[in-house]
């Protein structure tokens, strides 16, 4: 569903992604896991062209959207949950989730995931659909950004360090949400700076250091040899 190969990276003359392959089965759960600053950011917004990269290629169910623009990439099936949420504090949460609504070329062709729906996976935004964005805690802000990228129906979703600042229990709670898409069908890719998350809901986990994948390994290898892993990879 999601293929990336050899994706090479640079900002400027900072060479970060140094050949990075990935390849998503549908429906599937893969997780990316890495120290800070290892390039885990800068291959999500590759992958969603609003980053160019400077060699490689990225396919999306056998289509190759290789240096396509961001609009284009959403609109074949690839939504964005971004690093630090990005909702808007001034809009209510149902208006946060409009934004996310695909453009007038798809607008009443329907969704897999209308608002009504939509309210039942998040009781939390539920109770809280006339609330500002700023006035969300931290969890709240999150399911309101899952929430949004959903509404557009993706294929692929990218979630870029969802359980960033969140309590054990909130993050329980975002492992049931993700769970339950891909029951649906959702192709997601993780990435994670945090194991926890990622060992509960993912199907392959990898590991990223210094723009290049290192490591692969389903969830039960990855279980039994967890403290090494952490200690050679991911112990700043
Ligand atoms: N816009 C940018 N311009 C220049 N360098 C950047 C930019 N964004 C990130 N970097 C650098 O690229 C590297 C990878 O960053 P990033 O992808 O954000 O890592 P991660 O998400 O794994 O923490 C870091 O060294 C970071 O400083
Ligand atoms: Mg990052």
């Amino acid at each position: 569903m999601l293929r990336i190969e050899g994706m090479n990276t640079h900002y400027g003359a900072s060479h970060v992604l140094h050949g990075v392959d990935l390849d998503m089965p549908q429906g599937r759960i893969s997780a990316v896991l890495g120290r800070n600053g290892v390039g885990k950011t800068t291959m999500v917004k590759t992958i969603m062209g609003l980053v160019g990269l400077s060699g490689g290629r990225v396919a999306v169910g056998g289509t190759d959207i290789t240096g396509w623009p961001p609009h284009r990439v959403a609109r074949e099936g690839v939504a964005y949950v971004p690093e630090g949420r990005l909702i808007f504090p001034d809009l209510t949460v149902i208006e946060n989730i409009k934004v996310g609504e695909r453009g007038s070329g798809t607008r009443g062709a329907g969704t897999a995931w209308p608002l009504a729906r939509l309210l039942e996976l998040f009781p939390s935004l539920r109770e809280r659909s006339a609330s500002r964005g700023s006035q969300l805690s931290g969890g709240e802000q999150q399911m309101l950004a899952i929430a949004r990228a959903l509404v557009s129906d993706p294929k692929v979703m990218l979630l870029d360090e969802p359980s960033q600042g969140l309590a054990p229990l909130v993050v329980r709670e975002l492992a049931r949400i993700i769970r339950l898409l891909r029951e649906e069908g959702v192709t997601i890719l993780l990435v994670e700076q945090n194991m926890k998350l990622a060992e509960a809901v993912a199907d392959d986990l990898h590991i990223m250091v210094k723009g290049r994948m290192v490591y692969r390994a389903t969830p039960d290898v990855f279980r039994a040899e967890e403290e090494a892993i952490r200690a050679r990879f991911l112990t700043v």
